[in-house]
């Protein structure tokens, strides 16, 4: 074998449990996407792409940053268009993080953040989010953060814990960062859902990089659509990174067919935050299955016998994530109001109620 970089032989690849699962044949509650189609105009305009003659041609985007722009409230030129926010993640890790160099990332969270800073070859240091809700760790961020480490990552609201990072506590990290030279990388991806942004510390934080995904409330997780908010300084310097074809011409002309049709993301989520999560936390509340508590659209429970539920779920056509960290949980997506009852009726099968 040739001689693989050191730190990447030592790696494992991240292998999430895709195999066999079919919006045909289940009801996916595993990986946090819409539980329904993306909107019909999306599904028209990438029908129309498709017999445009424009398949054979490299990419061009046109307009695509000025729609994101105008849809996140900032300027084109501090917006980078990324495939998914994996690649957001990722560029800004290899923007900053040399091998050797410290990352914080709080434990446990998404585990391309760890994968992508694993790649760099960077010591990772993984304060836990601790308590009896799993409370972001921020005293313990504090204090690192005096020993200078190259990034910091905050997943906000925290996937897969769900919670988020108390206000006030996001501007004292911030500063905290900003005084010892520490990049940080804020990822958004659940920002639709939440309502939690750090978009307002752009213009006073020239260390911040926010990631942001259309993979969840816009139900295009298979197009890989993503960007990052940054001062447009910033975003010249992850240009270089980035390669100029990397966002593909479907996830363009799904992004802007979605950003055009707001009004039917916006009753999804709608319809899963007002509707769908409190008739689950109500059911959990009322069977005593202990959850955390969620800004998002999942939750993380912890029940008696995970794997036993995970596996009686399936054989009743559902897919749940179950977690080793924290060991003995599972994580929930919410999605319609039809499909959460459907799983309330599964799950209240398997407890006998
Ligand atoms: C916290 C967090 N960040 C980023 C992502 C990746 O999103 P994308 O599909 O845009 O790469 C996910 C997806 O699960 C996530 O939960």
């Amino acid at each position: 074998m040739p001689r693989f970089r050191t730190n990447i032989a030592a790696m494992k690849p991240y292998n999430p449990p895709l195999e066999g699962r079919s919006a045909n044949d289940y009801l996916l509650l595993d990986f946090n996407e819409m539980t329904k189609e993306t909107s019909p105009a999306v599904k028209q305009a990438l029908h129309d792409f498709v017999e445009s003659k424009r398949v054979q041609v490299y990419p061009e985007y046109g307009n695509l940053n000025k729609a994101i722009a105008s849809y996140a409230g900032c300027k084109a030129e501090e917006i980078l268009v990324t495939n998914g926010s994996d690649q957001g993640i990722d560029t800004v890790m290899r923007a900053f993080v040399e091998k050797g160099d410290t990352v914080i990332i709080p434990s446990p969270s998404f585990a391309m953040e760890y994968q992508s800073a694993s790649l760099q070859g960077a010591e990772i240091q993984k304060p836990r989010y601790a308590g009896e809700n799993l409370d972001f760790p921020t005293k313990e961020v504090l204090s690192l953060l005096e020993q200078k480490p190259r990034l910091l990552v905050l997943c906000n609201p925290n996937n897969p814990t769900g919670g988020a990072i108390v206000e006030g506590e996001l501007r004292q990290l911030l500063q905290k960062a900003k005084e010892h030279d520490v990049a940080v990388l804020h990822d958004e991806a659940y920002f639709e859902f939440s309502g939690i942004t750090a978009k307002n510390f752009v213009k006073e934080f020239d260390n911040l990089f926010l990631t942001r995904t259309l993979s969840k409330q816009f139900g295009l997780a298979s197009t890989r659509a993503g960007y990052v908010i940054s001062q447009e300084s910033n975003i010249q310097e992850l240009l270089k990174i980035r390669g100029p074809y990397d966002v593909n011409m479907f996830a363009r002309v799904a992004i802007e067919a979605a950003l055009a049709d707001l009004p039917y993301f916006q009753e999804y989520i709608r319809e899963v935050m007002e509707e769908a999560r409190p008739a689950l936390e109500e059911f959990f509340q009322s069977n005593g299955v202990k959850f955390y508590p969620s800004l998002a659209n999942f939750l993380l429970i912890a029940p008696a016998h995970p794997e036993n539920i995970v596996e009686q779920l399936k054989r009743q056509g559902i897919l749940v994530r179950p977690r080793e960290d924290p060991l003995g949980t599972i994580r929930v997506s919410v999605g319609t109001l039809q499909d959460t009852e459907r799983f309330i009726k599964a799950y209240s099968q398997i407890l006998g109620v």
